[in-house]
């Protein structure tokens, strides 16, 4: 279960580039325009093709009454300059166990410049912090060579294979699931952050401050 801090959807995570706020029902217009591509739904297990305005609509009514429980994370990711307009997205499930699936996907246009890197950052950044969930994990098919390059750079790493289950494309996948433990992550992130090696992890507040890509606000705000 998510905080309840995620679960207004006047929650938002801002990083240097971007927006990772809920979906609304105006982003309907921008997921059926980028979402109808091929080259997003194809790779995905839930997402339809063709993918319609109904579907789309269906989604944002899911997604926010999901967020609003506390039982999913789905955020839109859009960009700072033009926070209205998504860009694409990502999702995260909490499997009651202590872990949580990924999923995401990005709009053609803005692909390749290294921005659903930053948002996952962002995102496992915010939800280790705040939440008990210890690994988040991503099923992706051995040949989305995208998919992988994105979660290795993060630090994910194989921890096997799994048959998925992809309703939209009405068949299932032999997929790599690629994983992403807390103390790893946490790790990581202090190894970054100069200092004697017996200075304590960082605060949330700290690492944002002292890495321009982490969180730099977590919710908010009266402006939306
Ligand atoms: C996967 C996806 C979200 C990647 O988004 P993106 O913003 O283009 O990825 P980034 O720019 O953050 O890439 C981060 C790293 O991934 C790797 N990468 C990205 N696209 C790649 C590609 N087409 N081929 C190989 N590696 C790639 C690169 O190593 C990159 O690191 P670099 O900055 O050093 O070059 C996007 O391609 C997409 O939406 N694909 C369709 C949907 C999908 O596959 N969803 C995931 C299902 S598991």
């Amino acid at each position: 279960m998510f905080p309840e801090l995620t679960r207004d959807d006047v929650f938002r995570l801002e990083t240097r580039r971007l927006w990772l706020r809920w979906p609304r029902a105006a982003d309907v217009g921008a997921f059926v325009d980028l979402a109808s591509d091929p080259s997003v739904a194809l790779w995905t297990a839930h997402i339809p093709h063709p993918y319609t305005r109904e579907a789309a609509e269906a989604f944002v009514l899911r997604a926010r009454a999901s967020n609003g429980e506390g039982l999913t994370l789905a955020l839109a990711l859009a960009l700072r300059g033009r926070p209205q307009e998504a860009i694409g997205g990502l999702e995260l499930t909490p499997d009651g166990a202590g872990s949580a699936r990924l999923g995401y996907w990005l709009g053609q246009p803005f692909r390749k410049q290294g921005y659903m890197a930053e948002a996952i950052e962002a995102l496992v950044s915010m939800v280790y912090g705040l939440t008990e969930i210890a690994a988040i994990e991503a099923e992706v098919r051995p040949d989305n060579a995208a998919s992988l390059g994105v979660l290795d750079g993060l630090g994910f790493r194989e921890a096997g294979r799994r048959i998925v289950e992809a309703p939209a494309r009405g068949t299932s996948y032999d997929c790599l699931v690629l994983r992403l433990e807390k103390r790893a992550f946490v790790g990581a992130a202090a190894a970054r952050t100069p200092g004697p090696a017996a200075r304590p992890l960082p605060s949330m507040s700290q690492q944002r401050r002292e890495d321009p890509r982490m969180t730099r606000a977590l919710a908010l705000a009266a402006d939306q």
